[in-house]
């Protein structure tokens, strides 16, 4: 017995497993032009979360069915290896699946997601596969089970069907335990059971859940796995569900980073929208916003309010409040900000000072170089102790095309200069405050555009026509 059961749980590893996700639902109360599974939950869209891990279990097949909106779910989701199926007119959960079984080789097993549960675990669903051959439910018991699928079980336990609440009687609704609707099915079988679906019920659908009865009157094994976490299986159907759920996930975030002893002034004013990985000691001030993959490294300080995407910031650098930094590089013991803006393709290397309205764009600034007030620095390659004095510009653009400008290494760029690309600044240059540099200037001199200084003796201001 002990063997025989040891076979069939491998013998249901190594079935291969197709994934159908239903998304054809309308989202009537999201009030909103776009379809319910296209919103973003942790700045990524519903149907993303369950794509993204559906492709975890490596399956032979992801089918999603779809059906408001147009093309929209498909177009949003083409880079997904998977089977777009249009579910019209929409008859019920039972009637959705059959869409996808044409797709689905007798060989498999079935799964069943939903585009808008956008948090299920990568974890509770292998768990269904370990559970056995047969039907596997994901149920849950909830305090209140208004709205769901009941699970009605024999006086052994065993599971004997689903109820929806519109069909329940009173006794059936005090029923705690229910169905989250995800559930895992020899393949074969499930279409044969769907095929006999009638949706003679209080919705008039075709309810997957139906098929729960007609398995167990095959006699067919019905095991129930239950979630870690209850908020693996909520849905959302309203922008005040997305809200909770998006609270909740990002206190999970929160507490994932404090658990790797991360410093947070408050685990409910963080938002990670894609992936953070941080070194130790590193310190997070609230408010702020990180998306897609970010690595803070040893000791970093991250200021209040400050947003920060795709970029990378090495070890020992702070960064002031109201940063904004997007697809960079920062270099070990950088002080950035406040008001700093780092655009895509900045590089700065160790030690460099990035001060307050300074803005950085597609430009690689070596170590030791400090830019500390109200700069704008694009398309540049800056050498090694470089002092940009305030208010000095780049002009990389001229209308048409973009230009370089290199300032060499230990270079001091008087403030209010404007450096016309393209342009070279020779190493260790010093060039005068207020110049408007439009030639390449020679290393180690002093250069500068300004008109002189004079005083007309004598000259009075206009004064106001009566
Ligand atoms: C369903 C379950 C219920 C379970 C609950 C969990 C059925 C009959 N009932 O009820 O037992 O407790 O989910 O939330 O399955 N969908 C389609 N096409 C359709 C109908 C639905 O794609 O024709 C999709 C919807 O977009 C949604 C999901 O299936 O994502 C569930 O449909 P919904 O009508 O909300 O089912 P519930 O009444 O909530
Ligand atoms: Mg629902």
């Amino acid at each position: 017995m002990h063997q025989s059961s040891q076979f069939t749980s491998l013998e249901t590893d190594m079935t291969p497993l197709n994934i159908v996700i239903l998304a054809a639902g309308k989202g009537t109360r999201m009030y909103s032009e776009k379809p319910k599974v296209l919103h973003a939950l942790a700045g990524k869209p519903l149907v993303q979360h369950v794509l993204d891990c559906a492709v975890e279990l490596k399956p032979r097949q992801i089918c999603v069915v779809y059906g408001h909106g147009g093309e929209a779910v498909p177009k949003a989701m083409q880079q997904y290896a998977a089977k777009f199926v249009i579910q019209e007119p929409q008859l019920g959960t039972g009637h959705a699946v059959q869409q996808a079984m044409p797709h689905f080789a007798d060989d498999s097993q079935t799964m069943v997601l939903y585009g808008d549960v956008p948090l299920i675990q990568h974890s509770t669903l292998h768990q269904m596969q370990q559970a056995g051959s047969g039907l596997v439910l994901l149920t849950v018991n909830l305090k209140n089970s208004t709205g769901y699928g009941r699970i009605v079980r024999n006086a052994q336990g065993d599971v004997l069907s689903i109820v929806e609440e519109k069909d329940a009687t009173a006794e059936q609704r005090e029923i705690q335990e229910v169905n989250t609707g995800i559930l895992l099915a020899p393949t074969n079988k499930l279409r044969g059971w769907l095929a006999k679906l009638q949706n003679n019920n209080s919705q008039g659908e075709y309810y997957l859940t139906d098929i729960v009865s007609v398995a167990v009157q095959q006699g067919v094994a019905v095991h129930t796995v239950q979630p870690a976490h209850e908020w693996e299986i909520h849905g959302i159907n309203s922008k005040a569900q997305l809200a909770v759920l998006e609270r909740t996930w990002q206190l999970v975030e929160a507490g994932r980073l404090l658990v790797h002893g991360v410093t947070l002034a408050d685990p409910a004013r963080i938002d990670v929208r894609g992936k953070l990985s941080c070194g130790r000691d590193v310190e997070i001030d609230v408010g702020c916003i990180f998306e897609g993959d970010v690595t803070l490294g040893n000791n970093v300080r991250v200021g209040a309010y400050s947003v920060i995407k795709n970029s990378t910031i090495a070890a020992g650098t702070d960064i002031a409040p109201y940063s904004h930094i997007d697809s960079s590089e920062v270099g070990a013991n950088c002080h950035i900000g406040p008001y700093a803006r780092l655009r895509p393709g900045t590089r700065l290397r160790d030690e460099v000072h990035i001060g307050n309205f300074v803005e950085v764009k597609n430009s690689e600034i070596a170590a030791n170089s400090k830019a500390n007030h109200l700069s704008y620095i694009g398309d540049s390659t800056v050498g090694s102790r470089v002092n940009i004095g305030a208010g000095t510009i780049t002009c990389n653009y001229d209308g048409a095309n973009k230009h370089r400008t290199i300032i060499e290494d230990d270079v001091f760029i008087g403030s209010d200069t404007q450096l016309v690309a393209p342009v070279t600044v020779g190493k260790g240059a010093t060039i005068g405050a207020g110049s408007t540099i439009t030639r390449n200037t020679p290393e180690g001199e002093l250069t500068l555009s300004r008109s002189k200084q004079v005083t007309l003796a004598g000259w009075k201001r206009p004064i106001k026509k009566k």
